[in-house]
């Protein structure tokens, strides 16, 4: 198989191509199929980790458990009107198709870019199905009872532009030229059947910026992450994944996207002590204030010599904190930095994005002790909020979304 046969032959020649992904891949490397090579000065450009891939059939969806990848497209879709279970479908099906080749380095269907599709970088691309999508496919009776809207809360400046959402891609790579392509790839696709309601482009560190794996810093400066469940535990199992409600939902989660704006300008006039209290976590470290490792657990009881909790009890943390395993959520935040405005105010905050088994059961209780009481509201806004199941995995001759509609 040649480019040019790749490129005339269109989607016959990548009908059967899945399979043989290696050798798409190998034709449009000219020949080669990328590999993690280290070589020498005079050799060609190493290639670390473009290369790498991450499974895309499985009983779970990629892009949950997995690592947080450098860079992610939030993207939120309102179904047309005339998108029916049938037309839903054919949608998922198609998405899905594209979704197993892109995130295994092979083109899309009809790719109009192909050589950008080679390097997945390990590309994830979670599907999430937001409140309406079960009443569009005559199925309102399987929506899970918690992928709704959220309650109202005092802190919120919701903006429509951010908010709610019919169907969701999360597209997640090492390298924002993939992510963008699997973004237009996949938009294109969904043309036909529904709109772009919202994107939300955001970015964590880059790959292999340090040395070590250690819990990621925010773009407030703070470790960020700290306190999440640790993926192949029975913690994090329990907390992120469905083992019960709607048969067809086993095995998948639900996912709430908060755009949170942070408040850069007055953050920057706190001192890094007032910074620290307000989060009750030292900012070098991620230490909690009342230990010395990032890793020791906050004594919420500890007092100072006038007797004063260590911990401030409307820090973030002691907020946030509710120390019972049945309450834990997986945090998978992305930064977003938009352009300044014209006097140079940042546009920039978390697109906060929480997996968990149930939103009513463990991320509203959380969310509205924070609503309710919490340090860190002087300078973070809520600006946008959705919700969205997140279904099971597919498997090899299936696709997502076949456990709610077939
Ligand atoms: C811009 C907004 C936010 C920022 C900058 C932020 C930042 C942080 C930081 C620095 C920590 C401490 C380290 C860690 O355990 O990760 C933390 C902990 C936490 N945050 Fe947030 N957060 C934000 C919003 C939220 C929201 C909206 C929720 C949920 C509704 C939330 C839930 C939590 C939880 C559950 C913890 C762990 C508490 C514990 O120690 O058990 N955060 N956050």
């Amino acid at each position: 198989m040649n480019r040019r046969l790749l490129l005339t032959g269109g989607a016959a020649a990548l009908g059967g191509a899945l399979a043989s992904g290696a050798a798409v891949a190998a034709a449009l490397s000219g020949g080669q199929q990328p590999t993690a090579t280290a070589v020498g000065a005079d050799g060609p450009p190493t290639v670390d980790f473009g290369s790498d891939t991450v499974a895309f059939h499985g009983p779970r969806q990629a892009g949950v458990a997995t690592e947080p990848q450098a860079y992610a497209a939030f993207v939120a879709f309102t179904l047309g009107a005339a998108t029916d279970r049938a037309a839903l479908t054919r949608l998922l099906r198609l998405l899905s198709d594209d979704a197993a080749r892109l995130t295994q380095g092979i083109p899309a269907l009809a790719d109009t870019e192909p050589e950008l599709a080679v390097l997945p970088a390990r590309l994830t691309i979670t599907f999430g199905f937001g409140p309406a999508l079960y009443a569009a496919a005559g199925l309102a009776d399987r929506r899970p009872a918690s992928v709704a809207d959220l309650p109202p809360f005092p802190i919120d400046q919701l903006q429509p532009g951010w908010s709610g959402g019919d169907l969701l891609l999360q597209i997640c790579a090492d390298d924002p030229i993939t992510v963008a392509h699997a973004q237009r790839m996949l938009i294109k696709d969904a043309r036909p059947f529904a709109s772009v309601r919202w994107v939300q482009q955001g970015f964590r560190r880059g790959r292999g910026v340090e040395h070590e794996a250690h819990t990621q810093r925010n773009i407030m400066g703070q470790i960020d992450g700290t306190a999440n469940p640790k993926p192949d535990t029975s913690v994090f199992d329990n907390a992120v994944w469905v083992t019960d409600g709607p048969q067809w939902h086993r095995d998948g989660s639900t996912l709430v996207v908060r755009r949170i704006r942070t408040e850069m300008e007055t953050w920057d006039m706190l001192g890094r002590v007032d910074k620290e209290l307000v989060i009750g976590r030292r900012l070098d470290t991620g230490a909690p204030l009342t230990g010395e490792k990032e890793t020791d657990l906050p004594d919420f009881t500890a007092v100072n010599e006038v007797g004063l909790p260590i911990m401030p009890d409307f820090s973030h943390v002691t907020r946030a904190h509710i120390s019972d395993d049945r309450f834990k959520i997986l945090r998978r935040p992305y930064n977003y930095d938009g352009a300044p405005g014209a006097d140079g105010t940042p546009d920039s905050g978390l697109i906060f994005a929480a997996y968990q088994a149930d939103v009513d059961a463990q991320f509203l209780p959380i969310q509205r002790r924070l609503a309710e009481h919490d340090l860190l509201n002087e300078w973070v806004t809520p600006i946008g909020s959705a919700v969205f199941a997140i279904p099971p995995g597919a498997q090899a001759d299936g696709w997502i979304g076949d456990s709610l509609l077939s």
